[in-house]
Formats: C-alpha cells, sequence, structure tokens
C-alpha cells in the first residue's frame, strides 16, 4: 500500500462539503464551527479548506469543498490543502476509491532534481475508508507515478538506455523475460525503420522486448512509442514546438506503467511489451525526406517528413507484435499534434476497427473517469497514404485528418490481429488540475486497466 495510506490510528477528520449541502451542515454544526465558518467565508468551493478549531485553538476537523461535485479527482487538492498529520474522512466520500486514488495522485511531485534535503516521508497521510481497496488504488496510483517519473525526467537523463533501464527493472521485479535488440543489430533482426530513426543519435536505438505470465493465457501486447527526444529530425521542429519534447516517449511511460500494474495485479494474461526506443536527431547519417525505408512488414515505405517519426518506430514493433495475433494489442504514442487540435490534450482519440473493444472501452473509460474518444479509421483517406514509387507514403500530402491518416498508416502494419486500438495520446498536463500537476501524465492506462481486469481479473 502507498505510505500515504494509513489503516487506522488517531487522525483529523476532514468533512467533504458540496455547495448544495453547504446551509445543512451549518445547520447541525456547534454554534461555534457554524460562527466560524460564517465568519471565514466558506463557500465549498471545489478544493476549498477550512480549519475549525477546538476551544483550545488546535485543528478538530477540517472542511473541504466539492463546489458542485463535478470533478471526480477533486480530492486530489486535498493533500497539498493539509498541514502535515493524519487525516480520516468523515462521512466517507460517495465514491471512495476514487476519492482516495485522487488524493493519491495528489500527492505526486518530481523532486529528482530538486537540491536539498529530500524528506520522503509523506507529511499528509489518510486512513483508508473501510471497504476500499486501498492495494488496487496504491498499484494504479504507482503505475502512474512511474510513468509521470519517466516522462519528467529530461531526455540526457531519459534516453533509449534509460527507458531499457526501466524496463529491465520490471523484468527483475516480476521474473519476465526481457530481449533488447540495439543499435546495427536491429538491422540484422530486421527492424530497419526502428535503426532509420534512431541512427543519427550518438544514443543507440533500440526494441524492447518484455514478456510475461503464463504462455499459454491469452496473449495482451501493448507497444509504446519511445521516442527520448523528437527534434524533428532533419525537418527540424521551430524552438517552440521541440520545447516538451522529452514527452515524447509518453507512449512507453504509458505502455510500462500499465504492465506494472498488470503485473502487480497478477492478471492470468501472457503479456508483451514492445518498445521502440529512439531519439529523433540530426545528423549526417540522419534518415532524409524523401528516402525509402524497408520495413519489418516488407513495405517499402516513402519520407515525407522526418518529423513523422513515431508511426516508423511504431509500424516495426506492430508489425512484429501481429505475428503473435494476440487476444488484444494495444499501442500509446504521442503521435500527431493534429490529435490535439481535434480533440485538445485532455481526450485523447483511439482507432480501431473493433466494435464490441471500442464499446468495452468506452464503458471502461466512464467508470474509472478516465476519458477518452473514439474517432475513425475512415478508410477513403487510406489511399492518401498511395506512393508513387513505394509501397506506401507515411504521410499525406495535405492539412487535414493528421490523427486519422496517422492511425490508418499504423493499420498498414496490422494486418492479421482482430482486436487492436491505438491511442494518441499528448502524456501532458499544461494547466495544474487536482491530482494532475503541471508535467507528465499518463492517459488512457487506468480505462484499460479496469477493462483488463474486468476480461481477466
Ligand atoms: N511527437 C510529435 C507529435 C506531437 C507534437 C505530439 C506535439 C504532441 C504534441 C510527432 O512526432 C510529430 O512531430 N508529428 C507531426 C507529424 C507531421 C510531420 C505529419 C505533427 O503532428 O505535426
Ligand atoms: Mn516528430
Ligand atoms: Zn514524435
Amino acid at each position: 500500500m502507498l505510505d500515504v495510506f494509513i489503516d487506522a490510528g488517531p487522525a483529523t477528520p476532514v468533512t467533504p462539503i458540496s455547495a448544495g449541502i453547504l446551509s445543512a451542515w451549518i445547520e447541525t454544526a456547534s454554534p461555534a464551527h457554524a460562527a466560524w465558518a460564517k465568519a471565514q467565508g466558506f463557500k465549498a468551493k471545489a478544493g476549498e479548506t477550512l480549519a475549525l478549531p477546538n476551544t483550545e485553538g488546535a485543528i478538530e476537523r477540517v472542511l473541504f469543498g466539492l463546489g458542485d461535485e463535478s470533478d471526480p479527482f477533486i480530492y486530489g487538492g486535498l493533500a497539498g490543502k493539509l498541514q502535515p498529520g493524519d487525516y480520516v474522512f468523515d462521512p466517507t466520500p460517495e465514491d471512495a476509491s476514487v476519492a482516495l486514488l485522487g488524493f493519491a495522485l495528489g500527492t505526486y511531485a518530481f523532486n529528482r532534481y530538486k537540491s536539498g534535503s529530500k524528506d520522503d516521508a509523506p507529511k499528509v497521510r489518510m486512513v483508508v475508508p473501510t471497504g476500499v481497496d486501498c492495494h488496487d488504488v496504491s498499484r494504479i496510483a504507482r503505475g502512474i507515478f512511474l510513468g509521470r517519473d519517466l516522462i519528467n525526467t529530461p531526455a540526457a537523463d531519459m534516453g533509449p538506455a534509460d527507458l531499457e533501464a526501466a524496463a529491465e527493472k520490471l523484468h527483475h521485479r516480476f521474473d519476465a523475460r526481457l530481449s533488447v535488440t540495439t543499435g546495427d543489430d536491429l538491422l540484422r533482426d530486421n527492424y530497419p525503420m526502428v535503426h532509420a530513426v534512431g541512427r543519427a543519435s550518438d544514443r543507440a536505438p533500440r526494441l524492447i522486448d518484455l514478456t510475461w505470465g503464463r504462455s499459454d493465457a491469452p496473449k495482451i501486447t501493448l507497444v509504446g512509442k519511445g521516442v527520448c527526444f523528437d527534434t524533428g529530425g532533419l525537418n527540424l521542429k521551430p524552438g517552440n514546438f521541440m520545447a516538451l519534447m522529452k514527452k515524447d516517449m509518453g507512449g512507453a511511460a504509458a505502455a510500462l506503467g500499465l504492465a506494472q500494474m498488470i503485473m502487480e495485479r497478477g492478471l492470468d494474461v501472457r503479456l508483451r511489451v514492445l518498445i521502440g526506443a529512439v531519439e529523433n536527431s540530426v545528423a549526417g547519417n540522419a534518415f532524409r525526406p524523401s528516402d525509402i525505408l524497408q520495413s519489418r512488414k516488407g513495405l517499402t515505405v516513402e519520407i515525407g517528413n522526418t518529423d513523422a517519426e513515431g508511426r516508423l518506430v511504431l509500424g516495426d514493433a506492430l508489425a512484429e507484435a501481429d505475428t503473435e495475433t494476440p487476444e488484444l494489442l494495444v499501442d500509446f504514442a504521442t503521435l500527431t499534434g493534429a490529435a490535439r487540435v481535434a480533440l485538445g490534450p485532455e481526450l485523447p482519440p483511439f482507432f480501431t476497427k473493433d466494435e464490441a473493444l471500442a464499446a468495452e472501452l468506452e464503458d471502461a473509460a466512464t467508470t474509472a473517469h478516465d476519458p477518452v474518444w473514439r474517432l475513425p479509421l475512415w478508410a477513403p483517406y487510406d489511399s492518401w497514404l498511395d506512393s508513387k514509387i513505394a509501397d506506401v507514403n507515411h504521410i499525406s500530402d495535405g492539412p487535414f485528418a493528421g490523427c486519422i491518416t496517422a492511425a490508418l498508416f499504423l493499420n498498414r502494419f496490422v494486418t492479421e490481429t482482430a482486436s487492436y486500438v491505438h491511442f494518441d495520446i499528448y502524456g501532458w498536463n499544461a494547466k495544474p488540475r487536482p491530482g494532475r500537476p503541471v508535467g507528465g501524465d499518463i492517459q488512457a492506462v487506468r480505462a484499460l486497466y479496469h477493462l483488463l481486469t474486468k476480461r481477466y481479473g
């Protein structure tokens, strides 16, 4: 269990109050507390706290405003508002598991590079409400924290080898099998597009392949875009577009975070994680616009823009995943700016031909409060990828439907697997929200975890 949770013990009560029930609470409160709340102007606005003193002036209870109760992760703002100490919900929030997860996610801090005393002991702890599976809540939070840490770490310290090290950690912890193909071995082992994208960096590209679980259990394969830094390559990004590109391995971070949740939970699946870990750099040996790449699938791919590198790395990884025809194939990728134009940073689109999976996912996303939105693999746009001199173009030449054409490109590499879904994630919180501080974030993973535990738990 996370160290911000405790089983019991003396703790200060925290009373959640929505704006709608504030006047009712004031009527039942002691005259002193009612007067104090009024005098302090407490309105039960979302995230507002008020400490109620006892006659000695010590904190007897804390009020926590829920506003109109529209944000399920409102409890993510709680830890930051409380004085150090132990707390207990009184009464227990309606959806106590979500409240506790929100609280846990709000305790995340990325302090690897903060000098001075790194006091790791949690300052605020919460008693686990009865009936809440605190181990599952902890497992979900730890998976998210792992992913956030990977994204937040600057590219100088999170290169392809560091992503490999993250996979290696999981391999040791869960007794998984790990195989990594690095540098020119990618050519020998037929991952030509992973090699082409990553070869200009002096940090060698690699294909990370982790498997775990009973070999005859249902096969679940997660593929992650692990572009540790995306300069755009020879089609160099302007500075302001490059600024955040340490997060371009957000898909790999999501896959590793979800993999950790699955293995910690011990789901009865045969899990495989495939990560194309590369740095999209500029050098004399960089791949070029107009180059034609070989691919693992056998298709020749004409390069229109070296900044559309993610789909190349994924194409080879997906082709390998597809040879096993897993029961479910998922990829996560910070793939296109177009997905952000379409739906904004907080709502990742997903693409699948599997109608039943789409419905299952929408359901899981709602339950897990982890929103995603289906966009179409619009077949008529597939011809936009036609090339005059190669089997396929990796981008279309117009400005339209960029996330759809990217998804259609990926689908060229998955021809045997019936149930395949691609998530185009943003992987970043630009404005702080409760439980989601500014920085790396892991999207769509809680929805998938919910789906998988429902299926295989
Ligand atoms: N990693 C980027 C996509 C991206 C940019 C995601 C910003 C999230 C925020 C990707 O490799 C890329 O550069 N895509 C290009 C593709 C284009 C050249 C066809 C894009 O979306 O502009
Ligand atoms: Mn790019
Ligand atoms: Zn990229």
